[in-house]
Formats: C-alpha cells, sequence, structure tokens
C-alpha cells in the first residue's frame, strides 16, 4: 500500500509527511512543484528514508501525474498542493487560479481515470482526500454561529474564491463520478516549518530581527488557530473514519484578535529570548495599512469531527504558541535558509507604506 501526498514539501503537507511516517511505515510519494513555499529542508531528516519518493511535478502536468499514479498505485491521494497566501493573491491572482482551481482539476482528472482502472476493494477503498480552508465560507460578524459544514461559501479574496472552486470541483467528482472523496476545511495552522510571509512566523522572524511587527488595520480581526500536527492528526482520522462525499470542518476551538495574538507571541518571546534591553518585543508593534477586503472574523464549529470521528486537538493554543516558539528559536538556520532570495523581495512589494523595511 502506497499513498500520493501532493504539496508535500509545504508547511501543513511537510509537517503531515513526518507525522504520517512517525505512525506508519505505508510510503509517502511526495508530489510538489518547489514553488518559494516548497522547501525540501523541511524533510532532510527523510533523506535516507526509502519510505519517502519526492517526485518534483506540478500537480497541472496531468500527463506526469497519470504516470506517478500508474506506477505507484496509491490507496489514497491527499492533495496539499496550493498557492495559499491571501495577501500574494491579493498581488497576483494568476498563480492561485492555475494551481488551485486548473491543478485541481487536472489532478482529480488523472486521479479518476487512475481509479478507473482499479477492481474490487481496490477500487472501493480508495480515497481522495482535498484539504481546504474555513475562508471559503466568507467573514463572520462579531455574534454569529461559527461556520458549519452547511455554512454558505462566500469567498472574498482571490485565494479563497480559488479554495472554493476547487472544493466544487472535488464535489462535483463525487456527484458525477462517483469518485470517493473527501473534503476538509481547516482554520489557521501554526507550528514547525511555518513560511515567515504568515502572521505568526512573520513576528517571530521581525521580532528577533528587531524590525517591526506590522499588524493590519485595527488588528481585532479575529481568526481560529489551530497547531499544525492537530490538523495532520485529524487529516490522518477522516482518512481512516470519514464519509466518503463528505466534508469536515477542523478547528481549534480557539478563536483570537490579532492583536492580542500578537501581543500572546510577544509575552512567550520575553521570555524565551528577552530583548536586550530588557524592554518587551510588543514595542515593536506596528498597525499598518489593512489588507484589502480583509475578512473580520472566521471561526470554526468544529463538533461534527468530534461527534462522527472522535477528534479533538490536543494542543491548547498555550502550549502550540510555546512549542512553535521554541521550534523557532532552536531552528534559526532554517529561518535564514528561507529568508533570503525571494523572499526580500515579497516582503519589500508587500509592507512598501508600512514599517516593516
Ligand atoms: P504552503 O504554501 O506552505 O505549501 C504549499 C505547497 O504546495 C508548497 O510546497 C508548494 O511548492 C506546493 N505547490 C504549490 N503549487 C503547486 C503545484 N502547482 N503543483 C505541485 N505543488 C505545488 O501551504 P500550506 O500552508 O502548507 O497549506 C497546504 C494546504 O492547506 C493548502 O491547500 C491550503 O489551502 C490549506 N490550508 C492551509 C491553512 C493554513 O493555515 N496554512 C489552513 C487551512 C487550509
Ligand atoms: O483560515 C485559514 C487560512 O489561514 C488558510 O487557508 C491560508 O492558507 C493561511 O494563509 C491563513 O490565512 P490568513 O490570511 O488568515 O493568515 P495570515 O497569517 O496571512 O494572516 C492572519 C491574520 O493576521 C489575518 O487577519 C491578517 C493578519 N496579518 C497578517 C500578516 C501577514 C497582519 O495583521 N499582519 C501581517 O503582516
Amino acid at each position: 500500500m502506497t499513498i500520493v501526498v501532493t504539496g508535500g514539501a509545504g508547511f501543513i503537507g511537510s509537517n503531515f509527511v513526518l507525522e504520517w511516517l512517525q505512525h506508519s511505515d505505508e510510503p509517502v510519494i511526495n508530489i510538489d512543484k518547489l514553488t518559494y513555499a516548497g522547501n525540501l529542508a523541511n524533510l532532510v531528516s527523510l533523506e535516507n528514508d526509502s519510505r519517502h519518493i519526492f517526485i518534483r511535478s506540478d500537480i497541472a502536468d496531468r500527463s506526469r501525474i497519470s504516470a506517478v499514479l500508474a506506477e505507484h498505485k496509491p490507496r489514497l491521494v491527499l492533495n496539499f498542493a496550493a498557492e495559499s497566501h491571501v495577501d500574494r493573491s491579493i498581488h497576483g491572482p494568476e498563480e492561485f487560479i492555475e494551481t488551485n482551481v486548473v491543478g485541481t482539476f487536472r489532478l482529480l482528472e488523472a486521479t479518476r481515470a487512475y481509479w478507473n482502472t482499479l477492481e474490487g476493494t481496490e477500487k472501493s477503498g480508495f480515497r481522495f482526500l482535498h484539504v481546504s480552508t474555513d475562508e471559503v465560507y466568507g467573514s463572520l460578524n462579531q455574534h454569529d454561529a461559527p461556520f458549519s459544514e452547511t455554512s454558505r461559501y462566500e469567498p472574498n479574496s482571490p485565494y479563497s474564491a480559488s479554495k472554493a472552486s476547487s472544493d466544487h470541483l472535488v464535489r462535483a467528482y463525487h456527484h458525477t463520478y462517483g469518485l470517493p472523496v473527501l473534503t476538509t476545511n481547516c482554520s489557521n495552522n501554526y507550528g514547525p516549518y511555518h513560511f515567515p510571509e504568515k502572521l505568526i512566523p512573520l513576528c517571530i522572524h521581525n521580532a528577533l530581527a528587531g524590525k517591526p511587527l506590522p499588524v493590519y488595520g485595527d488588528g481585532q480581526q479575529v481568526r481560529d488557530w489551530l497547531y499544525v500536527k492537530d490538523h495532520c492528526s485529524a487529516i490522518r482520522r477522516v482518512v481512516d473514519g470519514g464519509a466518503v462525499g463528505e466534508t469536515y470542518n477542523i478547528g481549534g476551538w480557539n478563536e483570537m484578535a490579532n492583536l492580542d495574538l500578537v501581543r500572546a507571541l510577544c509575552s512567550v518571546l520575553d521570555e524565551l529570548s528577552p530583548r536586550v534591553d530588557g524592554l518587551s518585543y510588543a514595542e515593536q508593534i506596528t498597525f499598518v495599512k489593512d489588507r484589502p477586503g480583509h475578512d473580520r472574523r472566521y471561526a470554526i464549529d468544529a463538533s461534527k469531527i468530534e461527534r462522527e470521528l472522535g477528534w479533538r486537538p490536543a494542543e491548547t493554543f498555550e502550549t502550540g504558541l510555546r512549542k512553535t516558539v521554541e521550534w523557532f528559536l532552536d531552528n534559526q538556520a532554517w529561518v535564514e535558509g528561507v529568508t533570503s532570495g525571494a523572499y526580500l523581495t515579497w516582503v519589500e512589494t508587500q509592507y512598501q507604506d508600512g514599517a516593516v523595511r
């Protein structure tokens, strides 16, 4: 038995591959295009591990994907590959359409053709799991109920619209062709290997470099935060017990305003790596121009996955945040590796009117 993971050199995908091989000897075929967000350094511990086979490919390269599926005959395809950063989707939406929409479509086509060659229990046991986001549901007001699996899709950014499109394609391939799909919609992840363009790793990086911590707008936007390893365990649970054609919301039961989150992060940094002048890293917080179309609040009702599959997050925000800060402090070489070159161009583009430079 073998599984295919796409986007397995990115933040969540690499955590998933590492976790998977800690729990199982079932080999992983890892297909990744290695964009700026894909990093084989995340997987260096698997360098001599024959259970991990890395293939550099675009998920939109249908003939290549078909050849990989025919050769390795997986029982499961997990689709993590995506363009994932909302701010980049505002500056340049095209790549989001190419990968998240067209790429998912081609991957589905290749998978459908492969699945049609299977027979018996190989065919009935096959699964395609699509990893998606809570952003497809749009934005909540302060007193609205959290998103459930039946909440209406109302994506507001090019990123969330492209993810919503891919979710609809996945749904259609089940409804029309009977492809045995599962979809997960998860809230904001954080943890090891998080690329420092996203809020938490960006603030850790900037704090230690003595740079401003850029908070968009009034900092009162609310997100639900989940430690990445909890996301990985939830996906494993859905693979094992999820009902075909169903979607599962995954969240941390942990809503927090961005400003409170950055302050909490500063407190942990103050304790674990104090500033030489004795002041708090919170002194570096700087309010900058807001994200266009910024969604005000996300919140996830993760009771379905708990009720039906018995999953709850293992980490609280406090334990997860501490582990994350410790990981970044212990892995400064990794941070240096990913914050050179193209990263600098991005920071220049995104924060030109703000205070990061
Ligand atoms: P990421 O940007 O860190 O990694 C994406 C990976 O996909 C990279 O390794 C990249 O090289 C690869 N990739 C991009 N385009 C590709 C293509 N055309 N073909 C093959 N590989 C390609 O993203 P992430 O944060 O790890 O997110 C993974 C998935 O989880 C995405 O689908 C994202 O929408 C979803 N998600 C993310 C979060 C979050 O908080 N990060 C939350 C919920 C859902
Ligand atoms: O909700 C799930 C989504 O979470 C995933 O689908 C996305 O792939 C992932 O990138 C993440 O999206 P967000 O836009 O919520 O994450 P980000 O870390 O970019 O921003 C978190 C919040 O912090 C958001 O309200 C914007 C704000 N922010 C972000 C950055 C980068 C700032 O205030 N300052 C910043 O510099």
